[in-house]
């Protein structure tokens, strides 16, 4: 009886370590890639950007290995820890321009706190270098502050845009639906994010769904 007892309470801890490691070993689906227009973070931040003028130049946030039950799951997963020393010469000088940290100016913090919540959870897939590696080149396949101004979509305080004038250009470009994700100031609705999706892998890109991104049909100021 007490074997019993006992082998039946490993197999229930043997099953709750089971979850738990099922939980924070980051299972996921598909990837997010999130660019970020500088100057709307700079702009509803709390405290000023180091630099003076922010960046006009769609930059790298993340890259978000993301659930379909939970866009914003899986993050902080069990896995190494950000470790400079894999973010070669050659990718950090290529990052600096791709994926500044545009508020406080400490790019490796940024690329450290995005591995830590993000990047760990995909690393059965991509390791650190592969991560930031894969990151740089989906930046460089499509230029969208280039994609919109050729659409004549260009910073102004005063045009107001619908979501679909400025996700068409893009889709058009991409042949992929993206999400677009704002900011607000006050009642101005500001463009602050354009996602891409790519499959599990990481390497197609795929159509985004849902409409989380502006909410409420409301006009999108790009600033
Ligand atoms: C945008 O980035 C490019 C490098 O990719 C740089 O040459 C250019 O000066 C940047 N533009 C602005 C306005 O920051
Ligand atoms: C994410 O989804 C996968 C498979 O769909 C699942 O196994 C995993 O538990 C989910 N992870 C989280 C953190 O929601
Ligand atoms: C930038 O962040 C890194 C990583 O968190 C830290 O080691 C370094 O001291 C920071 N540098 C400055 C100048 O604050
Ligand atoms: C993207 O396009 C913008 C606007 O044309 C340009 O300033 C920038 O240098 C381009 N970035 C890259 C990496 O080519
Ligand atoms: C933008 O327009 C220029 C000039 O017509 C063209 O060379 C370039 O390829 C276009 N870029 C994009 C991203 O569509
Ligand atoms: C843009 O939309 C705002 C409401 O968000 C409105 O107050 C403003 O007059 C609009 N501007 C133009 C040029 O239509
Ligand atoms: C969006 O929906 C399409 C069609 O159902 C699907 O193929 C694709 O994987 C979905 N993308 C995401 C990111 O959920």
């Amino acid at each position: 009886m007490a074997i019993l007892k006992s082998t039946l309470a490993f197999l229930v801890l043997a099953f709750a370590f089971f979850i738990c490691y099922v939980m924070s070993s980051g299972s996921y689906d598909y990837f997010q890639f999130v660019q970020q227009w500088p100057p709307t973070n700079c702009r509803v931040r709390n405290k000023p950007c180091t630099k003076p003028r922010p960046l006009q130049n769609f930059t790298i946030h993340g890259l978000w290995p993301s659930n379909y039950s939970n866009p914003r799951m899986p993050s902080k997963c069990t896995g190494s820890l950000f470790n400079f020393r894999k973010v070669y010469p050659q990718l950090r000088s290529d990052l600096k321009i791709s994926w500044p940290d545009v508020e406080s100016g400490n790019d490796t913090r940024f690329w450290e706190s995005e591995w830590n919540k993000h990047g760990r959870c995909s690393e059965a897939s991509l390791n650190q270098m592969q991560y930031f590696e894969r990151s740089h080149a989906m930046w460089i396949s499509y230029n969208i502050t280039e994609i919109l101004k050729n659409a004549s979509i260009v910073p102004s305080a005063t045009k107001n845009w619908t979501y679909s004038d400025i996700v068409s250009p893009i889709k058009r470009a991409t042949k992929r639906t993206p999400l677009l994700r704002c900011k607000y100031d006050k009642s101005t609705q500001l463009l602050h994010e354009v996602v891409f999706c790519y499959e599990y892998d990481a390497l197609k890109q795929i159509d985004c769904n849902g409409t989380a991104g502006c909410p409420n049909q409301k006009v999108i100021s790009f600033q």
